[in-house]
Formats: structure tokens, C-alpha cells, sequence
């Protein structure tokens, strides 16, 4: 019973995760040499990654190698058994389209595809998934009110949120850009998730909140640099999916005893670990655990609540989220 099992039996759901950071590496590599497609650097430096803009790139690469239906439903059936081995009960998965090139102008498809991969998994008893359909941070007004338009007419009951993703550093400021179009998805009945505060230092998190009515804000730490907020995130409840070991490999912070996750749960904001593209930066959901308790001398009991606390702030149905607490 190594702490790693005793982390796997803690309930608890994952938040913050992309599909495109979660597709293994022997499998981009077979596919690679299936399509002859040369890899975009020497295999020893496949995942030396020089920072967020170089992880973005790698993701269009990686993306680009899945191009039938039965490889997106394979992706997903395989995502679901990942999750069980890990013990997570549930998953909101971020899914960004423009990564997917072969998939371009087909997002219906693509949907249609991952749903029937997460289905035969429900039926086989593997843990839920719902997804939130990301827009890049790049991307215009009008691309963004597109993507709301079809999500809206499709209606598809997978999807459970409007995202945002992306480099912040290299968009600008991104809040009334999008706005709109996350005003007309709120207004349909999707919840709202927000990358804020890892490119972005905290006015990221509060155009998240103040312009895009964020139910959730997808890392966040940089809110630290402003107490203000910190204390509008605790006052609000406003949760946070926290990734330390994202953070740590993608340069946002030099080492994990300066990482301002336990200076936030201190400060009553919620957070929840999470391990944002696991396959990419060679991370699980138990190690995230596991990395903060050995930083910070979390308890049992504090594991627990952080654990909690992802139940709580996912978007899964009331009877999932009975079901895990
Ligand atoms: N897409 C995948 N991982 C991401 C991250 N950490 N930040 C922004 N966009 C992403
Ligand atoms: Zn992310």
C-alpha cells in the first residue's frame, strides 16, 4: 500500500485536463511513422518543451496524426481507461478544435466521434466525462460567436462548457473580445470555464470573472500577486483547477516551494489539483497529490478536502456528484 494506492481509493474528479495533452507518445509515434510524418524533433527531445508557445505547437502536431473516426473514438475510449486505472470518478475533459486540423469545419463529427468513444466506455463501467469545447485565445469575435452558434444548435448533452485556452502573452487582452460569446453560451445553459493567470498575471482572472462570468478559472495562480482578488476568489467562492507540475515545466514558476497553491487554499479560495496534459508533461493526478503533500505538509484530511473540492467544482450531474462524495 504505497501512497500512490492510498491516493488512488481518495474520490475525487479531475477538472482541468485537454484531450490533446492526453494521447500517449508511443501511440503519436506510431501514427507518425504510419503517415510517415517526421517528428517534429529528435525523439530523446520530443517532450523538452521551451515553454507554453512550443507546448501549443507540439499540440497542432500531435493533433494532426488523428484523422478517422474510429482513431478520435479509440482516444477516448483509451482517455477513459486511463482515468479508472488512476481512480478519478469523473472528468470536465477541454477539447480545442483548432488543434485538430484534419478535423477542421467538422466539429459535429468530432463530438459525435469522442461521444461514441466515451460511451462504450460508460457501458463497459468506466467513469463519466463531460466535455468543455475550448476556444484559443487567438481566435477572433466572430470566430469565437461561430463556435457558440453550432455548439448551441447542436445541443449535444457531452458537452457541458464554453472554454478558453491558449497563450494569453501572445493575444492581448482577451475578456471583451470574447464576451459576447460567452454571455450567449451562459445563456444556453453551458457553464463557463476560463484559462486565466498562468500566461496572464491576475487582471487575466479578473477579465475571466468580470467579463466572461467564469463558473471556474483554469489555473489562476497568478492571482496572487493581488490580494484584492484573492480575497473577490474566496468572498465568491470562485474555484481554481490548479496544474503544479503544468506549472512547473512550462515555466510559470521556478520550483514547487514558491508555487502559490497553498498560499491561495490558505487564503479560502478553492482549489483543486489537477494535472492539465498529463501524456505531454509526464504527470498523473496521484503525483500532483502527492508533489503538494510533500511541499506543503498537506494532511490526510487536507488531500481530502482538495479532493473534495474537485467534486464539488466540476461540472458533472447531481446524481454523479452524490455518487462520488
Ligand atoms: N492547452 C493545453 N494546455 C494548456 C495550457 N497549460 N495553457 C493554455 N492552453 C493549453
Ligand atoms: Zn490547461
Amino acid at each position: 500500500d504505497t501512497p500512490h494506492d492510498r491516493l488512488r481509493t481518495l474520490p475525487r474528479a479531475e477538472v482541468h485536463v485537454h484531450l490533446e495533452g492526453c494521447l500517449p507518445v508511443p501511440q503519436l509515434e506510431a501514427w507518425a511513422r504510419r503517415f510517415g510524418e517526421p517528428l517534429p524533433r529528435p525523439p530523446e527531445q520530443l517532450l523538452k518543451f521551451e515553454g507554453l508557445a512550443d507546448f501549443l505547437h507540439f499540440l497542432d502536431w500531435a493533433c494532426g496524426l488523428v484523422r478517422s473516426r474510429e482513431e478520435l473514438a479509440e482516444a477516448a475510449y483509451g482517455f477513459s481507461q486511463r482515468l479508472a486505472a488512476s481512480g478519478t470518478g469523473y472528468v470536465d475533459l477541454i477539447f480545442n478544435p483548432t488543434h485538430w486540423k484534419p478535423w477542421h469545419g467538422r466539429l459535429a463529427a468530432m463530438v459525435d466521434a469522442l461521444d461514441a468513444g466515451f460511451r462504450a466506455a460508460e457501458q463497459d463501467g468506466l467513469p463519466p466525462v463531460g466535455l468543455c469545447v475550448s476556444l484559443l485565445r487567438t481566435q477572433s469575435a466572430d470566430a469565437a460567436a461561430e463556435l457558440v452558434d453550432t455548439l448551441v444548435a447542436l445541443r449535444h448533452p457531452r458537452v457541458v462548457a464554453l472554454s478558453i485556452d491558449g497563450n494569453e502573452a501572445s493575444a492581448g487582452r482577451t475578456g471583451p473580445r470574447f464576451a459576447e460569446a460567452f454571455r450567449r453560451a451562459g445563456a444556453a445553459g453551458l457553464k463557463r470555464t476560463v484559462h486565466a493567470g498562468e500566461s496572464s498575471g491576475p487582471e487575466g482572472v479578473r477579465d475571466a470573472i468580470e467579463w466572461l462570468g467564469a463558473d471556474r478559472i483554469d489555473h489562476g495562480v497568478r492571482a496572487i500577486e493581488d490580494p484584492a482578488l484573492v480575497a473577490l476568489l474566496a468572498e465568491r467562492q470562485i474555484p481554481l483547477g490548479v496544474c503544479p507540475t503544468s506549472n512547473l515545466k512550462l515555466g510559470v514558476y521556478p520550483s514547487i516551494d514558491v508555487h502559490p497553491v497553498d498560499r491561495l487554499r490558505r487564503a479560502g479560495v478553492p482549489v483543486s489539483l489537477n494535472t492539465d496534459d498529463p501524456a505531454l508533461l509526464e504527470t498523473t493526478l496521484e503525483a500532483e497529490y502527492a508533489l503538494c503533500q510533500a511541499a506543503f505538509g498537506w494532511t490526510d484530511d487536507d488531500l481530502r478536502a482538495v479532493a473534495r473540492t474537485s467534486i464539488d467544482a466540476s461540472f458533472a450531474n447531481a446524481d454523479v456528484k452524490t455518487r462520488l462524495r
